[in-house]
């Protein structure tokens, strides 16, 4: 039976996170695995690329929407490669084949009824590319999920019968314990359902960056939805709408996501399916996030690390070892260079990397580099049982996405390599004149090696590739079926020499991360302890502080929070600056009056207006007050 295992596709807003490199490491470790076992596995990544947040993010790096996404597009695209990613597609969300196959699915939907035309009014945030109810916004006007401003949209739009398919979808996910894994995660969808599924938008009209919808429903106006448009690609890819080239292997077996949008997939995507008549994925598999240092990592905290960053620091693949070893999957995992340098030196270094440098020694010295497997089965027969006994659990794991439980057994092996030469000793046996036990246990360590080189490579493809040449032989499906599941013995071989695999790393390779700045939004403070969070005064003083006169202020219409101010800093214009005063202060009240700015934040956007600066204030249970230089102060004054 076919397989097939897909990656979230990736926004091209922003370039690749360690977050990122993690789905993409799972996926691609188990499509290796898999082809290992000689399954016939395709494998799709690629990158989400439509949308009113793509299309401001083009607007803010000043160039032509499609311009932008292709060089974004490109940079993961080239990572991957970096990363030896063996992808069999990568798709992007603006190739024309994708674009027609959901224009179709598009139709197939509404011929049957299940996409009608309606109004919508709504709290959106662009960001998450989400309507909200005003009842899940957090202060009647901030996104529950990012804690951004939510601008009120009301327009004409194609809807989707979710509604429909509410009780389909309880009843698939009772009849399929394991559609959602881990199966903890099937309560928050099921309640979700439960909780009353309400139509979907499919279309908008406000913005211009998406696929159109069929012509044939002459209204083109209106571009499809970007999740509609983004989950269908994993049947487009397979020629959904052109010739379905591929769509042999649809349902996929494996489709990988982040925790953050389980929701669509457990839920949007079923449904979809289900309209259009096609077999639901076999397992929707969630993954936990990824912090830094405890933190969680955004790009206004200046936190996030490129994984080209860590792959050019700490080598490429032992990065991939470190994430898939890391975490349970489904939990959330923690990056940071302490926990990464200890198990490059402990468990790559010490237990898998001196085990290879010590066979090629001793077979060197004792043999000419020769490895004979003849007396392994009569000296060994205890080690070579404990050896497949753990080679045996391996499936298990790696079929339940447990990678670091697989990973964890497969490091049994080393053990027993390591203890062999411990508890043999071949270098006294060798005094004794016992050449052949001697040989014995060097010729076990080279089939320990061996057999662990095959098991780790979906995991670590080049290193694995570099330790099978060194025992002569090949990593692929034959050498599986002869040494792993056959149990055999390697042959007669001679040794090669190989440079450390793994060489100790003794202090960080990449600077800590820079810590959290105050204002970052709401859910990315820090909760740490003032003492954890100290700074180097030039890290202060990377604050751009200036005392400046709010020369205009009016109210934001519709916004219970928002006044949009003019402030003069002495620079050649004035600054607008939109805060969160209006409960505190009066628009009439604040003109004319001196404020501390920050002067040098990248500007927001917020409710669609340019924000350039942040006043000082502080806030607790009794309100919010500005701060404000005791006396007068030439407008533009620093402070610090
Ligand atoms: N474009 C959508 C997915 C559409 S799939 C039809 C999207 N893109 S994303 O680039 O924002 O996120 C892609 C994946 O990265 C998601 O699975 C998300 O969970 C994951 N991650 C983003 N940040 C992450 C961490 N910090 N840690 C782990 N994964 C995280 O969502």
């Amino acid at each position: 039976m076919s397989k097939y295992i897909t990656t979230p596709i990736y926004y091209v807003n922003g370039e690749a996170h360690i977050g990122h490199a993690y789905t993409t490491f799972i996926a691609d470790t188990m499509t290796r695995y898999e082809k290992l076992k000689g399954e016939d596995t395709y494998f799709l990544t690629g990158t989400d690329e439509h949308g009113q947040k793509i299309e401001e993010s083009a607007q803010k790096n000043a160039k032509p929407t499609q311009e932008f996404a292709d060089e974004i597009s490109a940079t993961f695209k080239n990572l991957w490669d970096e990363f030896d990613i063996s992808y069999d597609q990568f798709i992007r969300t603006t190739d024309e084949n994708h674009k027609r196959g959901v224009q179709k699915a598009f139709e197939v939907m509404y011929a049957k009824g299940d996409i009608y035309k309606d109004f919508y009014e709504g709290h959106y945030c662009v960001s998450c590319e989400t309507f909200f109810p005003e009842t899940q916004l957090e202060d009647g006007e901030f996104c529950p999920d990012c804690g951004r401003s939510t601008s009120i949209i009301k327009e004409e739009s194609y809807f989707f019968k979710l509604s429909k398919y509410e009780d389909k979808l309880l009843k698939y996910y009772e009849d399929h314990p394991d559609f959602i894994l881990p199966r903890s995660r099937i309560n928050e969808v099921i309640n979700f359902v439960k909780g009353g599924l309400r139509d979907l938008s499919v279309t908008r009209t406000s913005f211009t960056w998406g696929v159109k919808i069929p012509k044939s429903l002459n209204d083109d106006k209106h571009v499809m939805y970007v999740w509609l448009d983004a989950l269908l690609n994993y049947i487009t890819a397979l020629g959904y709408g052109k010739d379905d080239a591929n769509m042999k292997y649809w349902p996929a077996s494996t489709q990988f996501v982040g925790k953050d949008i389980l929701r669509f997939h457990a839920i949007y995507w079923p449904a979809f399916l289900m309209s259009l008549d096609l077999p639901l994925p076999k397992h929707i598999c969630a993954h936990g996030w990824w912090t830094r240092d405890g933190e969680k990592m955004s790009k206004s905290k200046g936190n996030v690390i490129a994984p080209k960053v860590v792959a050019d620091a700490y080598r490429a693949e032992n990065l991939r070892y470190f994430m898939l070893r890391e975490v349970p999957f489904g939990q959330d995992g923690d990056f940071s260079q302490r926990a990464f340098i200890d198990r490059i030196n402990s468990e790559l270094s010490n237990d898998l990397g001196n085990l290879l440098n010590r066979i090629i020694g001793m077979s060197g010295k004792y043999s000419e580099f020769k490895i004979d497997s003849v007396d392994v089965q009569k000296y060994h027969s205890k080690e070579l049982d404990a050896m497949n006994e753990a080679l045996g659990n391996l499936d298990a794991f790696m079929q339940q996405m447990q990678t670091h439980r697989y990973l964890e057994e497969l490091w049994k092996l080393f053990a027993i390599g390591n203890g062999a030469i411990t508890g043999y000793e071949p270098w006294a046996k060798m005094k004794e004149g016992k050449e052949d036990e001697a040989l014995a246990t060097v010729a076990l360590v080279a089939n320990i090696l061996a057999k662990a080189a095959i098991m780790l490579h979906p995991i670590m493809p080049k290193t694995t590739n570099i330790i099978a040449d060194a025992l002569n032989f090949e990593i692929n499906h034959e050498s599986y079926k002869d040494l792993v599941l056959g149990k055999n013995l390697l042959k007669v071989f001679n040794i090669k020499k190989v440079p450390p695999l793994f060489p100790r790393v003794e202090e960080p390779l990449m600077p800590e991360a820079p810590v959290a700045q105050p204002n970052a939004p709401k859910e990315e403070q820090s909760v740490k302890k003032e003492e954890d969070n100290l700074i180097e005064i030039g890290q202060f003083f990377q604050t751009s502080l200036k005392v400046g006169m709010i020369v205009q202020a009016e109210e934001v219409p519709k916004s219970k929070k928002l006044l949009k101010l003019q402030v003069d800093l002495g620079e050649h214009s004035n600054r607008q600056v939109v805060a969160g005063i209006k409960e505190f202060y009066s628009a009439d009240s604040l003109i004319g009056t001196q404020v501390c700015v920050v002067a040098n934040l990248k500007p927001a956007k917020l409710m669609g207006m340019i924000s350039d600066g942040m006043l000082l204030a502080a806030k607790d249970e009794h309100g919010l007050c500005l701060i404000r230089p005791e006396k007068a102060k030439k407008v533009g004054t620093p402070i610090g």
